[in-house]
């Protein structure tokens, strides 16, 4: 079976996007990594950051088959700490003795978990990941979103989140 982990940002850890990425890794019994928890700072082009938690964490994510990207729509885009994880994939791509980690990143199925107050997950949203997975070599395996504009109603998407479970369990 293909292993899989969950890369997690959001303003607050047990609120909608928390309630339904928990809800997915207990049932595949995979790990959640809240980004927040981590020290993470801003891309930097003099790199003068590569002490912090980025390198260890992106070695220890490259061990999985399946990547797990899980977020709230905040103004059609991501929550922060995930937006600095994913613009310090650019160090994979710029540092000598990096770049074959960034080659580890191909071939790799990134799936989205998310949450808005939409009726399905904004296009500008959806795009800026799937065009980021296309451009880093990854497959796209598919997107869970739900509409949680009365918050999370868990029992709605009870049959959305088997589907993908399934698609994640191949
Ligand atoms: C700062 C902020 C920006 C938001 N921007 C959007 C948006 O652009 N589109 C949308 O549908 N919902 C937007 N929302 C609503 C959230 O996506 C929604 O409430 C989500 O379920 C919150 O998840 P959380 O509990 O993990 O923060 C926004 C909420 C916040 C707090």
């Amino acid at each position: 079976m293909l292993s899989t982990i969950a890369l997690f940002a959001s303003a607050r850890r047990s609120g909608n996007t928390g309630q339904l990425v928990d809800r997915i890794a207990d049932e595949l019994q995979i790990e959640v990594v809240d980004l927040a928890q981590k020290s993470i700072s801003p891309f930097d082009y003099e790199h003068k950051n590569r002490s912090d938690d980025f390198e260890p964490l992106m070695d220890y994510v490259l061990g999985f088959d399946q990547i797990i990207f899980s977020s709230p729509v905040y103004w059609y885009a991501v929550a922060p700490p995930m937006k600095i994880f994913i613009d310090r994939i650019s160090d994979l791509l710029e540092l000598p003795d990096l770049l074959n980690q960034g080659r580890r990143l191909r071939g790799k199925t990134a799936y989205i978990v998310c949450t808005s107050i939409y009726h399905e997950t904004p296009v500008p949203f959806l795009d800026a990941f799937r065009e980021t997975f296309g451009y880093l070599g990854m497959e796209y395996g598919g997107c869970m979103h739900a509409n949680c504009v009365d918050g999370y109603a868990a029992a709605e998407y009870e049959e959305d989140i088997k589907n993908f479970i399934n698609r994640v369990r191949g």
